[in-house]
This record gives structure tokens, C-alpha cells and sequence, in this order.
């Protein structure tokens, strides 16, 4: 029984040509790095026991990864693929299967990753190379074959002949091995050759010479093994990971009418027959309702919208929108917020940490921060929830069928209770009773001719 039970990631490489302060394998890839990208897939793909070799900037990759349930290996200096694996070795099982795979190939998948190792499972030999074909093979290390087609060695480029360079198939960096092979000639390695590192590509050599036999299985897909040395590399694979995630979507009913122009992380989950349009940012934890219109520039994160929901230009953060509700243009609900169904948020207004009852109103330029709306309530152009007094907030609670007139404060702490009604400019200190008009205004005045007296009369 070979099934590949044991996952060693290679991650301890610089990552020079990022030129970055962050290790390589944290550059994220669709909201993730790229290695946490790897460790699902291998995951998924039947590794239960994932071992990731560390090295440089290894404090920041090992706290990256604490939530992932994975073993860390360190090589403090960086003498090759083969020292790498060999820095794992005591985390390695007696026998069965184990993958070898790196950090910086987020494109791998998990279907791929299984159908390799069945592969290897019924090959006869004691490792089996995941290689695939390149238009242009430069940099990779070369699959070198006998005439008879059996795999025979890896050699570097730097180490190939003229002949050698030519071959189009390359070394994916991805193997199984069976564990007891790789174990006992782990320590066999040697580092003479043009780059004076050991390398892991040597056992391929050593299996087939010592007659245990090597085997390499070609992907249709070489996308799927993409490694990423810079941040051209980074973009390509984001398009191709951008690409995978909105054509799910749309063959599960999610219509796009740019789909190249969307970024949706893999994390989002999407109901059928909502229409995405371009410029779209869906992030993190997002649950989005079937029949909904997002339209044009609108970012959602962390939130769940219902059903039949139209949003247009906004922005959303950690919020509950409730069915048939309508956001924006240019409504921001940063994080904190429970609104209802079938209410109207409209254009320039702001939510924090309120509650909006079922089919209340704030249709212009409002601020609800710290509030508690019922239901059935309007709230009018210009209305400001005054929750912060410098240094604490408060909350302020409006009943149901409520009626905030334009340009009027709420100074929190403070209630309006059930069908209270708000006059336009008033500045609300004190309870509003229930049913009650509460009026906040200076009396008016009028200095009748003050214009003419002041020579002020504009136009003459
Ligand atoms: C390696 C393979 C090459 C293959 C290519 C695929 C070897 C000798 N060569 O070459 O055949 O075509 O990958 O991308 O294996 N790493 C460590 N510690 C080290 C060296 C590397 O952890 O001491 C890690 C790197 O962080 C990286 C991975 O191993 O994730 C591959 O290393 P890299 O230096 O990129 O290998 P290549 O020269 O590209
Ligand atoms: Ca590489």
C-alpha cells in the first residue's frame, strides 16, 4: 500500500527575485499565501501528516501558518532540494507513500495530487516524478528518458548537456516517494555537481540504477504545477487562480458580465441567478443570495447577503444584509451591522455596529453608528447618530414606525420609541415618547429690510 499519507513542503528558499522583505511563499495568491494554498490542496488530496521545511525568514512563515495543523522542519542554511527533504526526515513514516512538493506552486490541486499518486501506487517503482511539458523549458530540470520511454534521470539545466537542454519535459519539483526508499537514501545524496547542492532529483538516478526503478507521470495541466519566482510569476498565477474561481461560479448559475474584471476569493459562496457585474471585489467569509444584482465597483468581505438584494457601488464589511434589500451607490456598512429585509440604504450613507429593522429607510446621506432601528422607520437625508463624545460610544435605540427628520443628531445615549416622530433639524438630547413630535429648533426671525439697510443688495 503506497497512498501518499505524508506531505513534505519545500519553503525555506529566499525567494530573491520577489524582492521582498516577506518570505516567498507568503506572497498571497487570491487572498492567501501561497503556501497555505499548497497545504490545502495536498491536504485534500490525502496528505494527513504535512511536514513544511522552513528556513528563510522562518519565524514569519512558521506564524503565518500556526492555524494550519502542519509540523515545521527548519534548514537553517540552504544547500539544496535534497538537504531540504533531508532536515524532514525524522518526521517521516517506516512505509507507505509520502509527496514532496513546493511552497511556491499554488496552482497545484488536489484532483491532480490524486490522481498522481494513484499513479504511483500501482507503478512498480519506489518513486514516481510528476513532470509536464513546457513550449520553453528553460530553468526547469530535464526528464531524461531511455529509448524504450523509461524514465532514467533528472538533470539540471545547469548541469545538462547541449542535448539534454532541448528535452520539452520538465521536472514539476513534485514526487511520491515510498518512504523506506526515500529514508535510506536520503543520506546517499552528494553535492557534486555545477551548483554544489544536494539535490533531490539525484534519486531519481539512484532508483533506477540500483534497479528499484523510477517512474514520471505527465499532468495535461501545466498550469496546475506553475512554480512562482517573481511577481509577474505571482500575477500569472492569481489570473489563473482568478480564472478557476468565477468559471465554478458561472457554471453553477452565477451570470458575469466581465468575468476577467471580478476577483472573487475562493472562499465565497455565490446563489444562482445573481449577476456580477464588472469591477466586483468579493472577499473572505462572504455568502451571497441567489437573484441578487452587485453591480459595478461594489467590495463585500466577511458578509452574507440574502436573496434578490441589489447593491451598487458600495462597500461592505462583517454585515448582514437582509433579502430584497437595496445598498447604495456609495453606501458604506463597515463592520458590525444586522439589516433587515426589504430596506433601502441609499447613496453616501454610513452604518457601524447597528441593527436596521425590516423595511426601514435611510435613502441619503446618514450616518447609524451604534444604533438600534426598528422596523417600518425612515431616517431622514442629513440624520447623524452622535455615538462618540472623544473618548466613549453610545448606544442610541429608535423604535418601529419612527420618523427621523432630515438633518437631525441623535445624541447617544438616547432613545425614540415606537412611531416617535423627529423634526427636521432638531438635535434629540432627551426621550422621544412614543407617538410624540419632538421639535428642536431656535424660534425663527426675520429683520425685515436688513439687506437695503446694510447695502448689501447684490447685483446692483
Ligand atoms: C527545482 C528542481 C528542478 C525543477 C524545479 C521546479 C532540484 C535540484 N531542481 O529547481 O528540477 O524543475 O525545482 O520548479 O530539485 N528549497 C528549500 N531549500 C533549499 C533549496 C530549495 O527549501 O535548500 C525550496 C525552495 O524554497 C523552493 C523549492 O525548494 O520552494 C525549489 O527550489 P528552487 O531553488 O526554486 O529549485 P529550482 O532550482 O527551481
Ligand atoms: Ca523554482
Amino acid at each position: 500500500m503506497k497512498g501518499c499519507n505524508t506531505a513534505v513542503i519545500l519553503a525555506a528558499g529566499a525567494g530573491t527575485r520577489m524582492k521582498s522583505e516577506k518570505p516567498k511563499v507568503l506572497h498571497e495568491v487570491m487572498g492567501r499565501p501561497m503556501v497555505s494554498h499548497v497545504i490545502a490542496q495536498v491536504r485534500a488530496g490525502g496528505a494527513e501528516n504535512i511536514i513544511v521545511v522552513v528556513g528563510h525568514g522562518s519565524e514569519k512563515v512558521t506564524a503565518a501558518l500556526k492555524e494550519e495543523n502542519v509540523q515545521f522542519a527548519v534548514q537553517t542554511e540552504q544547500l539544496g532540494t535534497g538537504h531540504a527533504v533531508m532536515q524532514a526526515a525524522e518526521f517521516l513514516p517506516e512505509d507507505g507513500g509520502v509527496f514532496v512538493l513546493c511552497g511556491d506552486t499554488p496552482l497545484v490541486t488536489a484532483d491532480m495530487l490524486k490522481e498522481f499518486a494513484a499513479y504511483h501506487e500501482k507503478s512498480a517503482g519506489v518513486l514516481t516524478v510528476l513532470t509536464a511539458g513546457m513550449d520553453d523549458p528553460t530553468g526547469y530540470g530535464r526528464i531524461i528518458r531511455a529509448e524504450d520511454g523509461s524514465l532514467l534521470k533528472i538533470v539540471e539545466q545547469k548541469d545538462a548537456t547541449e542535448e539534454e537542454r532541448a528535452v520539452k519535459e520538465i521536472n514539476s519539483g513534485m514526487f511520491c516517494f515510498d518512504a523506506a526508499f526515500l529514508k535510506e537514501s536520503l543520506p546517499k545524496l552528494s553535492n557534486d555537481n555545477a551548483q554544489q547542492e544536494y539535490y533531490i532529483t539525484d534519486l531519481v538516478g539512484m532508483a533506477v540504477e540500483s534497479g528499484r526503478g523510477a517512474a514520471a507521470w505527465q499532468t495535461a495541466d501545466p498550469d496546475a504545477i506553475m512554480g512562482v519566482n517573481n511577481r509577474v510569476q505571482l500575477a500569472k498565477a492569481g489570473a489563473v487562480m482568478r480564472r478557476r474561481i468565477v468559471e465554478k461560479h458561472m457554471m453553477a448559475g452565477v451570470t458575469m458580465i466581465d468575468p476577467d474584471s471580478v476577483y472573487i476569493e475562493d472562499s465565497v459562496e455565490i446563489g444562482p441567478d445573481t449577476e456580477i457585474w464588472p469591477g466586483v471585489v468579493l472577499r473572505g467569509n462572504t455568502v451571497i443570495g441567489s437573484g441578487c444584482v452587485i453591480r459595478k465597483d461594489t467590495e463585500i468581505t466577511d458578509s452574507t447577503i440574502g436573496d434578490r438584494v441589489e447593491i451598487q457601488r458600495s462597500v461592505i464589511k462583517e454585515t448582514k444584509v437582509g433579502s430584497m434589500t437595496t445598498v447604495g451607490p456609495f453606501a458604506y456598512l463597515r463592520p458590525g451591522n444586522v439589516i433587515g429585509e426589504d430596506c433601502r440604504i441609499g447613496d453616501f450613507v454610513e452604518f457601524k455596529n447597528s441593527t436596521f429593522g425590516d423595511r426601514s429607510k435611510a435613502s441619503h446621506l446618514a450616518y447609524i453608528g451604534d444604533g438600534d432601528v426598528g422596523t417600518d422607520c425612515n431616517i431622514g437625508c442629513g440624520v447623524v447618530f452622535v455615538n462618540y463624545d472623544g473618548k466613549h460610544k453610545f448606544r442610541s435605540t429608535v423604535g418601529d414606525r419612527a420618523f427621523i427628520g432630515s438633518n437631525s443628531n441623535l445624541v447617544a445615549p438616547v432613545s425614540v420609541q415606537d412611531d416617535g416622530y423627529v423634526a427636521a433639524g432638531s438635535t434629540v438630547t432627551k426621550e422621544v415618547h412614543a407617538g410624540a413630535l419632538y421639535l428642536e429648533r431656535a424660534e425663527e426671525k426675520q429683520l425685515e429690510g436688513w439687506v437695503e439697510r446694510k447695502g448689501l443688495k447684490r447685483g446692483e
